[in-house]
């Protein structure tokens, strides 16, 4: 199981660094990413199986991007890892799938490891399953499903931060029918809490969960990765 934390806009460097020695001293084995602000970026003292990832960058090296960090600056403290997507940037921050797209392509020809997120709102969801399944393979239109260091965090936009998550049969169904298109390691997202992660994590497809709010009180995401095995 994958164990991926985005902190969103939540710590500062130093309580960061806190938080990541102390879940490191605590799990030794499984494959767990910390998304830290980007001001929080930096070269942590860390177990091997612990990885550091950035929640956004840029398509550059470095250059006139006002408010953007490039690859220069992820060199500086080894990250090779990224979250693209998130529905917070795509709502909040208004990207497009254009410019996610151009963002994935830049960072795969460099050998990134891509957590890319997917995910429909209340209206698709209404809509029933295949709607649903359409809709999120539409946002994956144009991204290389084959590349090796891609995986995808399906996340449900009104399952995110409300609390509620989506039921386990509908996230089994919803990877079902996603698995059949690509074999790619695929997440879950959405109110993933420790009295949620055993049923989620008795689906067969899930192959990890990305966590938001449940991920800023640490005794509470190591009981979530304690309990999904
Ligand atoms: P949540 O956030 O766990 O607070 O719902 C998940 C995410 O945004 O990745």
């Amino acid at each position: 199981m994958i164990y991926a934390a985005n902190l969103k806009t939540n710590f500062t460097r130093t309580y960061t660094h806190k938080y990541i020695e102390e879940l490191s001293s605590l799990h030794k084995k499984e494959d767990i990413y910390i998304f830290p602000t980007q001001s929080s970026l930096d070269n942590y003292k860390k177990g091997a199986n612990l990885k550091i990832g950035a929640q956004n960058a840029y398509m550059c090296e470095n250059g006139a991007f006002t408010g953007e960090i490039g690859v220069e600056q992820l060199d500086e403290f080894g990250i090779t890892t990224l979250l693209l997507g998130h529905s917070e940037r795509r709502n909040i921050l208004k990207e497009s799938d254009e410019l996610i797209k151009e963002k994935f392509n830049y960072f795969k020809k460099l050998g990134y490891k891509i957590f890319f997120c997917i995910g429909e709102n209340l209206d698709v969801k209404n809509k029933g399953l295949n709607e649903t399944l359409k809709y999120n393979m539409g946002q994956l239109s144009g991204i290389d499903l084959d590349y090796k260091n891609l995986i995808i965090a399906y996340e449900p936009i009104w399952a995110i931060g409300t609390g509620v998550s989506a039921k386990t049969e509908d996230v089994d169904a919803i990877f079902n029918g996603l698995k059949k298109e690509f074999k790619t390691p695929l997440l879950y997202g959405g109110s993933v809490k420790s009295s949620n992660i055993k049923e989620l994590s008795s689906i067969t497809t899930l192959d990890g969960v990305l966590i938001g709010s449940a991920a800023l009180k640490l005794d509470e995401f190591s009981k979530i990765i304690n309990l999904g095995g």
